[in-house]
């Protein structure tokens, strides 16, 4: 059995790390830190991941500002409500979760938050910054995964990385984090051709495709460190990543498991972008 990275009790010390950083600041007389959170329709999954976000926030000490808008809410609605938290002075993250209503246009709203307000790291501002190594907020679920790797102690300097998927929300920025701390870095898609022998390569696979169970030991080199970003639910109930986690976990030399892994990290990742933004917007 190779070594199971533990997102659940990674995110646990880091919320508690964050909450002594929140007692601090109020101690020393700032206000506390304020997240928006916005949900519009009543998507289930999306219902369950604000949840959590707000719990996150309680436990920290971070105030969400919880805004839960009806699937009829129009576009112009939405962006008048992030207008106004733009202005407000006593709310220093804005976060909408996606996705939205097929009526409301996702890039424009991204595009209308404050990137200064934007702990999600959604915003092109963000991801350009990122892109080109200028200080930003990160967006949250890589950087996650950076600091799990950093955590264990598992080097990215000069190791062959390669990434399976290639989303604006996990490919694409986890590449760039992965560049930016010396990796070699690979992005794999639908269209690749040998998958198989190109992730087979890797010292560090990322897996952020969507399909349960797709990276078996096919995929995987012996002593490879696997990171599992997928969280797909099986018919029977059960959630499972996008890695064959019982076929993979004796030939990894470490492995994230799912549920416990990347998920929880997530969340930590977003609880302290939010208690950054309080500090700057106060300094
Ligand atoms: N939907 C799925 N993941 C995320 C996330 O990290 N942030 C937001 N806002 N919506 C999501």
């Amino acid at each position: 059995m190779s070594m199971l990275i533990n997102g659940k009790e990674t995110s646990k010390k880091i919320k508690e790390e964050l909450k002594n950083q929140v007692t601090d600041m109020i101690e020393a007389g700032m206000e506390a830190p304020t997240l928006a959170v916005v949900l519009v329709g009543d998507d289930p999954a999306s219902q369950v991941y604000v949840n959590h976000k707000k719990k996150g926030c309680a436990f920290v000490g971070i105030r969400s500002l919880a805004y839960e808008m009806p699937e009829t809410t129009s576009e112009e609605e939405l962006l008048e409500l992030i207008d106004e938290l733009n202005e407000r002075q006593d709310v220093h993250g804005i976060l909408v979760q996606l996705p939205l209503p097929r009526h409301i246009d996702e890039e424009k709203v991204l595009l209308a938050i404050d990137p200064l307000k934007d702990v999600d790291g959604f915003h092109p501002f963000n991801v350009g910054s990122l892109s080109i190594g200028r200080e930003c907020f990160k967006s949250c679920t890589p950087a996650g995964i950076i600091e799990l790797l950093k955590r264990y102690e598992l080097d990215i300097e000069g190791k062959n990385c390669v990434i399976v998927g290639r989303s604006n929300i996990v490919g694409k920025p986890i590449s760039m984090m992965l560049l930016a701390e010396n990796g070699t870095i690979t992005i794999c898609h639908s269209r690749t051709k040998d998958l198989k022998g190109v992730c087979k390569k890797a010292d560090i696979l990322i897996a952020a495709i969507g399909r349960a169970k797709m990276i078996n030991r096919d995929y995987v080199k012996e002593g490879a460190v696997v990171i599992d970003v997928g969280i797909n639910r099986l018919d029977n109930g059960k959630l499972c990543g996008d890695v064959d986690f019982d076929d993979v976990k004796d030939i990894a030399e470490a492995i994230t498991p799912v549920p416990g892994g990347v998920g929880p990290m997530t969340i930590a990742m977003l609880l302290k972008n939010c208690v950054i933004s309080a500090k700057k917007h106060q300094e």
